[in-house]
């Protein structure tokens, strides 16, 4: 087993701060909160940035690069993009300095057993999103080759076959189907003025974070595929983030796919 290392002074350590340490020749993302110390691998595991570099807000650390969250206390993920926990350390005070030990071969998803006895319990499920308005939101136009739309709902338009024809939307960075992620809030089919033989399809449709960087691609793809219908008049996309969403949203599929268990 790895042994304590001495890596900062209580006193020259903010609260609350984090900083970057050197543990056993890794890099360790150290943060103090509460009085508290706790420690974690400096990677996202998203895409591996840098987490000491990110926001601090409470006992959630923000990666700087695509905004996911882990709770500094355990490692655990608790926004998209990131889905896996990342490892989470043991630290200890000890004589006015602050000690690290490596932790190995197993992810903190679960509360921490590690520190100095007095560790918060950790939050009960998932953070959720910020709650915002529902308002359409116009959706951008891509260069992008349209997805086609499936061979086997291309005669009947139904909200059944719009969701089959959303599977062929994924997200560019997950790499799974929006109605996998639990991003399809409603599907509403209405005749269209101007096309007896048409309808209008209006698409609920949520993102994983308010900021989400995909957004505007997830809505063009969205307009593109179900616009290839040859029953379709128009579709209308609204972003709806109340409710927010949350990663229990997601069917086995998705969780299969992101291997999430
Ligand atoms: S690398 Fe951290 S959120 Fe993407």
């Amino acid at each position: 087993m790895a042994e304590f290392v001495r890596v900062a002074e209580v006193v020259e350590c903010a609260d609350p701060s984090s900083q970057l340490v050197e543990v056993d020749g890794e890099m360790v993302a150290l943060f103090c909160v509460g009085g508290q110390f706790y420690a974690l691998d400096d990677v996202c595991t998203h895409d591996g940035g840098p987490l000491a570099g990110g926001e601090l807000t409470d006992h959630k650390i923000a990666c700087p690069r695509h905004g996911a969250k882990f709770d500094i206390r355990t490692g655990a993920a608790l926004s998209m993009p990131a889905v896996r926990a990342t490892q989470s350390h043991d630290v200890k005070v000890d004589d006015g300095k602050v000690w690290v030990r490596l932790r190995s071969g197993k992810r903190a998803d679960g509360p921490a057993a590690h520190g100095l006895g007095s560790i918060a319990p950790p939050p009960p499920a998932a953070s959720p999103l910020p709650l915002a308005t529902a308002a359409p939101v116009a959706g951008t136009a891509s260069e992008a080759p349209a997805p086609a739309a499936s061979a086997a709902v291309s005669a009947i338009l139904c909200e059944d076959s719009v969701r089959e024809i959303l599977k062929e939307v994924k997200d560019p960075e997950l790499f799974v189907n929006i109605v996998d992620l639990g991003l399809i809030y409603g599907v509403t089919l209405s005749p269209a003025a101007d096309a007896p033989d048409k309808q209008h399809v209006s698409v609920d449709m949520t993102m994983t974070s308010p900021a989400c960087p995909a957004g505007p691609q997830l809505i063009a793809d969205t307009k593109r595929a179900v616009s290839a219908h040859a029953n379709v008049s128009a579709v209308e996309v609204r972003i709806v983030m109340d409710p927010p969403w949350t990663p229990d949203r997601m069917t086995d599929a998705a969780r299969d796919q992101l291997g999430i268990f």
